[in-house]
C-alpha cells in the first residue's frame, strides 16, 4: 500500500506545480503603460492592414475578436510572438525589434479585453510558452 499512498502524493505534487507554473491570459499579463507603448508601435507598423481598430483590413485578418480569439485559443502567447517575429509587419518581417514586437503583444491583449496586471510581458521565449492564450476565462478551481 505504501508504495500507492506515495504515487497519488507524487502526481499531486506535479499536479499542483504545473498548475502553479502555467499561467493564461486571464492573468493579468502585461500593464497598460507597456499597451500605451504598444498601441503607438502598431498605428505605425500595423494598422496600414490590420486597421486601426484590429478589426483588419481588404487582405490582412482581424487582430482582435471572436475570429482572432478562435484562431488562437489554446495555443499559447509565446507562439503568437513567434508567428509574429517571424512574419509581421509581412512587407519587412523582422524589422521590429522583440521589446516592439512584445509592446504591440500587449496592446493587441488588450484590445482583446484581457485584464492589464502589474508586471510587463517580457520577450522571453520560455515565459511566454507558459502563458495560455485561452479564448474564455477558465473557471477558478480555487
Ligand atoms: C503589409 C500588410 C501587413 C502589415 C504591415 C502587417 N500585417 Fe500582419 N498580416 C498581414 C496579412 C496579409 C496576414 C495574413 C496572411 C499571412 O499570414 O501572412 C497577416 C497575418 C497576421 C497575423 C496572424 C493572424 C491570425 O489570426 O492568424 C498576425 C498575428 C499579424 N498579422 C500581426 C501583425 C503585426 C503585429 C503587425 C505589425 C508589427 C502586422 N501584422 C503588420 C498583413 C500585414
Amino acid at each position: 500500500m505504501r508504495w500507492r499512498t506515495g504515487a497519488v502524493l507524487a502526481v499531486g505534487c506535479v499536479l499542483l506545480w504545473s498548475g502553479a507554473r502555467t499561467r493564461s491570459v486571464w492573468d493579468g499579463v502585461y500593464t497598460e503603460e507597456q499597451a500605451g507603448r504598444g498601441k503607438a508601435h502598431y498605428n505605425r507598423e500595423c494598422a496600414s492592414c490590420h486597421g486601426e481598430a484590429l478589426s483588419g483590413g481588404e487582405e490582412a485578418p482581424p487582430l482582435a475578436g471572436d475570429a482572432f480569439l478562435a484562431n488562437w485559443n489554446g495555443l499559447t502567447v509565446g507562439d503568437l510572438f513567434e508567428r509574429i517575429r517571424r512574419s509581421m509587419p509581412q512587407d519587412n518581417p523582422g524589422r521590429l525589434s522583440r521589446q516592439q514586437d512584445i509592446d504591440i503583444l500587449a496592446y493587441m491583449l488588450a484590445a482583446n479585453r484581457f485584464p492589464a496586471g502589474k508586471a510587463e510581458l517580457e520577450s522571453r521565449g520560455e515565459a511566454l510558452k507558459q502563458i495560455r492564450f485561452d479564448a474564455a476565462k477558465p473557471r477558478q478551481a480555487n
